[in-house]
């Protein structure tokens, strides 16, 4: 089995729900209040822990209760935790999550993420010089993805996730194997209207004409659409009761990578993603939705 090694963010979630949006200005009761580990890189940390790959993590949190949970959360998911850096002069991230209807709003401190530096790379070196697949989002500094992605392109698999949208030099695209923007950041990225299948067909061309080797965008309940290396493709997704989204792109990110690292078709890591992605959205929260392997491969779901 190939090794994972996820660079990324660790938030702690503060989530609260509601049935409605308050408009500017008004306050409103929402009905209930959770704090849940996330984060777009620790999520995907802990999805591929869970689905059985071999992961280590690389990140930076504050000194204190957060993040020992959050290092916590990412153990039991069976990641190695070693390169989790604790930074007393920092505090953990935060995002404070409104789930409106079953969608999410988010707003992040980074806190910790937003100092993960190049030097705090070189000094984990071990951890990206040993890993087969590299994993980043975009909740780390922007210098450190890059740095990141100029020192081994061509040379690991680099899986990128463009979240929190940022606009990326088309240099930068060329050092990625595999994009894995939503149809709302595929057409920022690439200047396109993405509201029909036309549009996310001529994204994907766009993403390929630039460099990426194979786009993935993802389509909500719609799929994904993807291109295989030979031709563009669009896999349904799977009917679900969806009760929150959050953290349902992380998963199939973590998910893709597992598969892939353990020799699957990039078809079949596509498939294996998209279903463990649906489960996530039946379950509330972001890494207390992740599934486990076995839940995965029991799942029935219906196209
Ligand atoms: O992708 C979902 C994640 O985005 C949440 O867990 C939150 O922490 C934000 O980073």
């Amino acid at each position: 089995m190939k090794k994972i090694a996820v660079i990324g963010s660790l938030n702690m979630d503060l989530v609260i729900t509601t049935d409605r949006l308050p408009n500017m200005g008004e306050t409103i009761t929402g009905k209930n209040f959770s704090q849940i580990p996330g984060g777009k890189g620790a999520n995907q940390g802990v999805a591929c822990g869970r689905l059985g790959g071999n992961t280590r993590f690389l990140g930076k949190v504050g000194n204190d209760s957060y993040g020992n949970t959050l290092i916590e959360s990412l153990k039991n998911a069976g990641v190695d935790t070693n390169f989790i850096i604790q930074d007393s002069s920092e505090t953990t991230g935060i995002a404070m999550i409104t789930v409106c209807n079953g969608e999410n709003m988010i707003i992040l401190n980074p806190g910790a993420n937003g100092k993960v530096t190049c030097e705090d790379i070189e000094s984990n070196i071990d951890v990206l010089e040993e890993a087969d697949i590299l994993m980043m989002q975009l909740e780390i500094p922007f210098e450190t993805v890059e740095y990141i992605i100029n020192k081994y392109k061509g040379s690991k698999t680099i899986i990128l996730d463009p979240a929190p949208f940022i606009p990326l030099e088309k240099e930068l695209l060329k050092g990625i194997d595999y994009i894995t923007p939503n149809e709302y950041e595929a057409g920022l990225l690439c200047n396109i209207n993405t509201e029909t299948e036309k549009g996310i067909l001529e994204a994907l061309d766009a993403l390929k004409e630039i460099g990426v080797k194979y786009p993935i965008i993802t389509l909500g309940s719609k799929g994904i659409a993807f291109y295989n290396g030979t031709e563009n493709k669009i896999m349904p997704g799977f009917k679900v009761n969806a009760v929150d989204t959050t953290a349902a792109g992380d998963t199939f990110a973590g998910a893709f990578a597992v598969a892939m690292s353990k020799g699957e078709t990039m078809e079949n890591a596509l498939l294996f993603a998209q279903k463990a992605a649906a489960i996530a959205t039946t379950k509330f929260g972001a890494q207390s939705s992740i599934p486990s392997f076995e839940e995965v491969e029991k799942y029935l779901l219906q196209i």
